[in-house]
């Protein structure tokens, strides 16, 4: 950090603190100088900030340049009005207390533009929200609202404020600008009346005739003509090149709509501007008594209109004022100068009334209604110390302000720093400055001092002057070493003084100031002063012309009133009533007494009240005391806000930015010694640097550095258990401070140097990301925990409540379930009777639930006649019907799925069944053979028998065993059968041709056997007899022959034996019978015996 601070000091010293010959103004100068010439214009003094106007743009006032500076340390980075801004917001947040930045500096030394930088910082810088984004613009625009308003152009400035202004800027705990209010000081009133040569009237009324909209101008019976207003022209500089009346106008009305001032108001407003212009041109003439009268003049017209006061009202109250004897009122004409008079204060009192009501405004559009607590930084942007060539009542109160502020300076820092050195122990070379107290106590001391002194004139009855009261002050203040007049001056002084004035040694030097009124006059003219014997003496003044006008009255002020004698005594000042034409623009001034008083005659305000306007109205209200209380004088409420100032600022955190004014030209680099030295002198930056330089950078209370810093040190984290003394002594050992850097006092610690301060901050801001990391984990873990707690209680309610809910339902279930299961039971049991009530439900369920299981487990085939479900019997009926339909349906399906073929063979089993069921004992076992149209292929039958047969086409053909007939033994043959007879064949021999027409008939047993006796007809003995055959394909050959031969009758089946012929006339005989096992002998008796087993098939 050294480095970089040395670094940065390229130029000069940026630190005054660190300059060797701190002591040395010349020295002081020398760095000044330097660095303003290299357009660096900001300096410190520890944390105060000097600041030389450079009188022109300079590229340090960016977006950019403002994020360089935020929340960086104050001396990281080279000086400048953002890094005094950041540091008082930074410190405001960390500490959350109140603060003040004090801006300071002579006309034109940029306060005003010093202020509005730091503001705009704080629009940049602070967090940002829509809400908050709309206090922030109303707070950057109430400035150009108050600068029309406030602010006009003087010889030194062409932007000066014309009031002071403390504006404080409300900001939450989390730093968000949230608020502001502004208070206003010391209106210079005189100047809408009167402007001197060279300077002008407030903007306002500039921006509205020049840049104000046609229809405006019209509504308002203006001309787009400056020239056309006395008010405007008596400067003579109406259009100035440095300023924008239009451009200023549009911004003007655009914040205005911004901080919320409604339509009527703005009209009102303006109403109010036009008015006072309109007055300005208003004329008196003198009628033959030498009274006021006014002509039918178009300005009375305008004025009605826009005060909304009738004309003849208006006209009286200017030409009359009204004087109350013992019972009564009586109005006594104005003479035209007093006319005059009356007319431009009332010009006066309407636009300071305005102006006060403007800042009210304002402040209701910033107030924040927030009740939580807020930190405060207030800026006060106040009129430097003045002293011009002539000085007037208005330079006193400037001058008595700057002597309170520099009270509260010293108060705050030189006297109450040493006061703290001394009562810590710590060691400390006073540092001798001047305690302005002295001066202080000799203008506002009660009964004694010059504003009581004043006061007392202005009030007390008889024939009071400006010089009584100079006698006055000579009686009381006669000695006081800050007090001179002529008469008490010795000789060599007294020729530096005139009879009318009287000196004061101000802190920054003598200033003198002229009690008695004065009659301006264009610059090089002699001045006006009066001398001992009161006759008008003149002396050359330059400056003097340009004071003159300065506050002719100053506070807008709603408790002014005077009682009958007052008001009956007020005097004109003695100029007004000699001058020999006063028709308009008076060019004289009052003096002390007059610009103490600023009075406004009780019927002119009775007639303001009347207004019709919102603003006029509320700003002379009829609740405001009048003639019955004693008022209180200019001087005595500018004391009072004053002392309400000060308390203000008391209660908060001193920062400083001192302003210099490097020339009296307005000129961009040039630094004339002279001025600054004295501006260097008067602002007592000598004083402070001394008192830096001698003394401490920081301290602070060690409770309050332990508790800041203990993180650093691990003795004193988290807790220290010992006194806060030892606490810190141990913390900055481990820090390692060196001894000098730093003093131990009695209940604070003292810090030399910011750069140590910064090391130690610099730690601190790196150990706190550590410390936070672990109170987060800590804060997050807790969070968690919190919510996990949370979510399971929630889990719990919500499974208690499901269960709750399933319960019930179950519950519910099991109710209904025990009703059903109860009419199921009623049912069942009633199940038989006829239906009712109680067995309905039941019997539809049996129906249901019975069609239901049939439907499952119907029969898979025709066949399957024995697997129909059992029906209850109540379906009995319906059981049958359906199992009917259902066999039709399956006989339906069965026999459309059945082929040509398989009709054929089931025809020819339908066949075999009408001849075999139930007569022969094997049939059973044929059934399920299905029938073939062959058993011998033709491949397999001898050539030559298929050359004799083929005619006949051969229709079947099986193998057979075939029993001669004499002797039975058995040879192994083809049967075929062809479209007319059947063949016996023997490979390539055909053995036997029976004819269908021969065929007598076909014999089989009743057994299980396989034989087959065909009977043929036999006439021919030769011929061949019976056949006896064994065939194993039985049933399907006795069929085919049945079909082949058309001869479905010639099956025989017989029981026991069968007769055959064995030749005509010879029989023979086959005897079956059922056995153990099958056989086929010969039996003794020469039958063939057939023995077959029992139902067994073949
Ligand atoms: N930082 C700056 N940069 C550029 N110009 C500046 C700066 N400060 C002031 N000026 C110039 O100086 C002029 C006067 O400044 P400003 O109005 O702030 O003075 P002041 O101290 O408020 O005077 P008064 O007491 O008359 O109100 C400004 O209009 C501007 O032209
Ligand atoms: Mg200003």
């Amino acid at each position: 950090m050294e480095g970089s601070l040395t670094a940065r000091d390229r130029v000069g010293i940026q630190d005054f603190v660190l300059l060797d010959a701190y002591t040395s103004e010349s020295a002081f100068l020398d760095n000044l100088r330097k660095r303003f010439h290299e357009n660096l214009i900001y300096t410190y003094i520890g944390t105060l900030l000097v600041s030389v106007n450079p009188y022109k743009e300079l590229d340090i006032y960016s977006k950019k340049q403002m994020d360089i500076y935020m929340g960086v340390n104050f001396f990281e980075l080279p000086p400048h009005i953002y890094a005094l801004a950041d540091n008082v917001y930074r410190t405001m947040l960390a500490e959350f207390n109140h603060h003040f930045i004090l801006i300071s500096g002579e006309s034109g030394a940029g306060k005003t533009e010093a202020s509005k930088k730091i503001l705009q910082f704080y629009a940049v810088s602070c967090p940002s929200t829509k809400l908050l984004d709309n206090v922030r613009d109303r707070l950057l625009l109430s400035n150009p609202v108050l600068e029309a308003f406030g602010n006009a152009k003087t010889l030194k400035n062409d932007n000066s404020s014309r009031f002071g202004k403390y504006m404080d800027i409300q900001f939450d705990h989390q730093g968000a600008a949230v608020g502001g209010h502004i208070l206003s000081y010391l209106l210079e009133k005189s100047r809408v009346v009167h402007q001197n040569h060279g300077e002008r009237n407030f903007h306002i009324f500039y921006q509205l005739v020049e840049g104000g909209e046609e229809d405006l101008l019209r509504w308002l019976g203006l001309e787009r003509n400056c020239q056309q207003y006395s008010y405007l022209v008596q400067g003579d500089c109406a259009k100035v090149s440095s300023i924008n009346d239009k451009t200023d106008w549009k911004t003007v009305r655009k914040a205005l709509d911004v901080i919320d001032f409604s339509e009527s108001n703005i009209e009102n407003l303006f109403g109010i501007i036009a008015s006072v212009l309109h007055l300005g041109n208003v004329k008196f003439e003198a009628d033959h008594r030498g009274y006021a009268v006014l002509n039918n003049s178009p300005e009375i017209h305008w004025l009605s209109k826009l005060l909304g006061i009738p004309a003849q009202v208006l006209q009286k109250g200017l030409t009359h004022r009204k004087i109350e004897a013992k019972t009564e009122e009586v109005l006594s004409p104005f003479t035209v100068e007093h006319a005059v008079y009356a007319r431009d204060a009332l010009a006066k009192a309407i636009y300071g009334r305005t102006f006060t009501w403007l800042v009210n405004k304002i402040n209701e559009s910033l107030a924040n209604k927030d009740s939580s607590r807020k930190t405060v930084i207030g800026l006060l942007d106040i009129y430097g110390f003045e002293v011009f060539h002539v000085n007037s009542f208005e330079q006193f109160c400037i001058n008595y302000c700057n002597e309170k502020l520099q009270q509260l300076f010293i108060e705050l820092t030189l006297k109450s720093e040493q006061e703290e050195y001394e009562m810590e122990g710590i060691e400390w070379e006073p540092v001798p400055y001047f305690n302005n107290k002295i001066i202080c106590d000799l203008v506002e001391e009660k009964y004694r001092g010059i504003i009581s002194i004043l006061d007392e004139e202005c009030l007390r009855p008889g024939e009071a002057t400006d010089l009584t009261f100079l006698e006055k002050l000579e009686g009381t203040m006669g000695g006081h070493p800050h007090f001179v007049t002529h008469k008490l001056a010795d000789q060599k002084t007294r020729k530096t003084l005139e009879r009318g004035d009287f000196r004061l040694l101000h802190y920054a030097g003598e200033v003198t100031y002229c009690v008695v009124g004065e009659r301006g006059f264009p610059l090089g003219h002699p001045r006006l002063s009066l001398s001992s014997s009161n006759s008008l003496s003149l002396s050359n003044s330059v400056a003097h012309t340009l004071l003159l006008s300065f506050f002719l009255s100053l506070f807008p002020c709603p408790r002014l009133g005077r009682s009958n004698t007052v008001q009956q005594s007020l005097h004109i000042p003695t100029p007004y009533l000699q001058s020999p034409s006063l028709n308009h623009s008076p060019l004289l001034l009052p003096g002390f007494l007059d610009k103490n008083n600023d009075l406004l005659y009780r019927n002119i305000k009775e007639v303001m009240r009347q207004s019709k306007n919102a603003i006029v109205k509320h700003c002379f209200p009829s609740s405001e005391p009048d003639s019955k209380r004693r008022p209180e004088t200019v001087a005595t409420q500018f004391k009072a806000s004053l002392v309400g100032l000060a308390e203000i600022l008391m209660t908060k955190e001193p920062w400083y930015v001192r302003c210099l004014k490097p020339n009296d030209g307005k000129q961009p680099g040039r630094f004339d010694d002279v001025l600054v030295r004295h501006q260097v002198k008067y602002l007592g930056l000598m004083e402070h640097l001394r008192v830096r330089r001698a003394g401490f950078a920081y301290r602070r209370r060690y409770e309050v550095f332990l508790q800041r810093y203990k993180p650093l040190c691990p003795d004193t984290w988290p807790n220290w258990k010992g006194t806060a003394a030892e606490g810190v002594e141990l913390l900055v050992k481990h820090l390692g401070y060196k001894p000098n850097e730093y003093k131990l006092g009695r209940t604070k610690i003292f810090i030399r140097h910011p750069r140590t301060l910064f090391a130690t901050e610099d730690a601190f801001e790196i150990c706190k990301h550590e410390l936070a990391t672990r109170i987060q984990a800590k804060y997050k873990g807790y969070r968690e925990k919190e919510n996990f707690l949370k979510q399971k209680e929630a889990a719990t309610k919500i499974e208690n409540c499901w269960r709750g809910l399933k319960a019930r339902k179950e519950r519910e279930k099991r109710a209904w379930a025990v009703k059903v299961i109860k009419r199921f039971i009623k049912g069942f049991m009633t199940r038989n009777q006829p239906t009712c009530l109680d067995n309905s439900e039941y019997l539809a369920f049996v129906r249901q639930n019975y069609l239901t299981r049939l439907k499952d487990n119907l029969p898979k085939s025709v066949l399957d006649q024995n697997t129909w479900l059992t029906p209850p019997p109540i379906m009995q009926e319906t059981s049958q019907l359906l199992k009917a339909l259902y066999t039709r349906h399956m006989v339906r399906k069965y026999v459309r799925g059945v082929t040509p073929q398989k009709k054929m063979q089931l025809q020819l089993k339908g066949l075999t069944s009408s001849m075999f069921k139930g007569r022969k004992e094997n049939y059973p076992y044929s059934v399920c053979r299905p029938f073939v149209d062959t058993r011998i292929s033709e491949e397999d039958i001898h050539i030559k028998v298929l050359q004799t047969i083929r005619h006949e086409r051969i229709k079947y053909s099986a193998p057979v065993v075939k029993y001669d007939r004499n002797g039975f033994r058995t040879r192994f043959r083809q049967l075929i059968f062809t479209q007319t007879a059947a063949y016996l064949v023997e490979e390539a021999k055909v053995k036997q041709r029976v004819e269908y027409n021969a065929l007598k008939g076909v014999s089989v047993s009743n057994l299980s056997d396989n034989f087959l006796i065909l009977h043929v007809t036999c006439e021919d003995i030769k011929k061949k007899g019976d056949l006896v055959l064994q065939c194993d394909f039985l049933f399907e050959a006795l069929t085919k022959l049945c079909v082949v031969a058309n001869k479905q009758n010639c099956i025989k089946v017989v029981q026991g034996s069968v007769r055959f012929d064995i030749q005509p006339g010879r029989e023979g005989f086959v005897d079956f019978k059922s056995g153990q096992e099958f056989m086929v002998y010969r039996a003794k008796n020469g039958h063939l015996m057939v023995e077959s087993t029992k139902a067994k098939s073949r």
